[in-house]
């Protein structure tokens, strides 16, 4: 029990160091590039919120720890329900069916190594580039409109009694949120283990789905595939820290997060020498300059569906 209560303790801690490093990281970088994911903050609240988090996400890193040594993947094909949850004051908030669904197309082609620029994976990283091998469903749109200009990281939108749209049936459906977030950022996800009521990523309307020109250079749907990437459990590639962990053993070890489009090869300043995975989906560069998960992320989100995982609700 006191062992449990002092990892909780250490977990909640890295988080909040975590979350420091991460916004000393993001104002350091330029202000064309300031671009926060938000995932991180609105954890380190919630945290705060519920002590209870911490040892749920404590929980779910044994079990994914062990579901992981143990290869006790998922067997069968995972599909992932999703409803997308649209709210709009103008009409270019009011995304159309097209613009959504080009977003569940490419989720698709990032979850199954189907992307066009898979094939740009430089031969270094090849052996660990992985077809996660899971596919997304739309089966609703819900449309609302509202008065609401901005709607922040703090799940307002995910309310219907504070003018959002409440999730549908979060234990069994991946619900997304377009709408305008403000304050530079792109979109945020819910970890593992949060409440089901705010279960889910949002994304803003920006930078829903594929896009022309407007919301370049993140007008590929990669904040989606980012975002989809946390809620199944990853973190930042470079751990939210200098040179940080990530939990995953097969993504190289990042000084901190990349943006726009990095030359391979990317040397670290993490010792020992090495070549940053500049082009994976949690890092933070543009959405044209990221295209690969590793097999190692492949077993952090797989392990979520297995038996007793935090999302095996979804499983068939
Ligand atoms: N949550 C991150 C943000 O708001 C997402 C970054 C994703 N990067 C991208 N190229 N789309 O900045
Ligand atoms: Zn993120
Ligand atoms: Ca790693």
């Amino acid at each position: 029990m006191k062992k449990i209560f002092l990892s909780a303790m250490a977990f909640m801690m890295l988080f909040s160091c975590q979350n420091d490093q991460t916004e000393a990281t993001t104002s350091a970088t330029n202000a064309v590039s300031k671009r926060g994911c938000a995932a991180q903050d609105v954890l380190a609240e919630q945290m705060k919120a519920d002590p209870t988090l911490a040892l749920r996400m404590n929980q779910i890193e044994a079990f994914t720890q062990k579901a992981m040594l143990t290869n006790r993947l998922v067997n069968g094909k995972i599909v992932i329900p999703v409803v997308v949850n649209v709210l709009y004051r103008t009409a270019a908030e009011n995304i159309s069916d097209a613009q959504i669904q080009s977003q569940i197309d490419v989720l698709n082609e990032d979850f199954t190594a189907t992307n066009p620029d898979f094939n740009s994976v430089p031969s270094e990283f090849a052996g660990v580039a992985a077809n996660v091998g899971i596919t997304f469903e739309l089966v609703n749109i819900v449309r609302k409109s509202t008065k609401k200009t901005s709607w922040g990281t703090r799940d307002v939108m995910k309310n219907a009694k504070r003018g959002g749209i409440n999730p549908t049936s979060p234990e069994t459906t991946l619900n997304m949120w377009a709408c305008t977030i403000g304050g530079g950022i792109l979109g945020y996800a819910q970890f593992p283990g949060g409440s089901s009521a705010t279960d889910g990523v949002v994304i803003d309307s920006n930078y829903f789905g594929v896009s022309d020109g407007a919301a370049y250079p993140y007008n590929l749907g990669r904040t989606a595939s980012h975002e989809v990437g946390h809620w199944m459990n990853l973190r930042h590639i470079w751990g939210d820290a200098s040179c940080g962990n990530d939990f995953v053993s097969d993504t190289p070890v990042h000084k901190t997060s990349n943006f726009g489009v990095p030359t391979y090869p990317y040397v670290s300043t993490c010792l020992p020498d090495h070549n940053e995975m500049t082009m994976n989906y949690m890092d933070y560069t543009d959405d044209r300059g990221m295209y690969m998960f590793t097999e190692g992320q492949k077993s952090r989100m797989s392990a979520l569906f297995v038996s007793g995982g935090a999302r095996s609700g979804f499983g068939i």
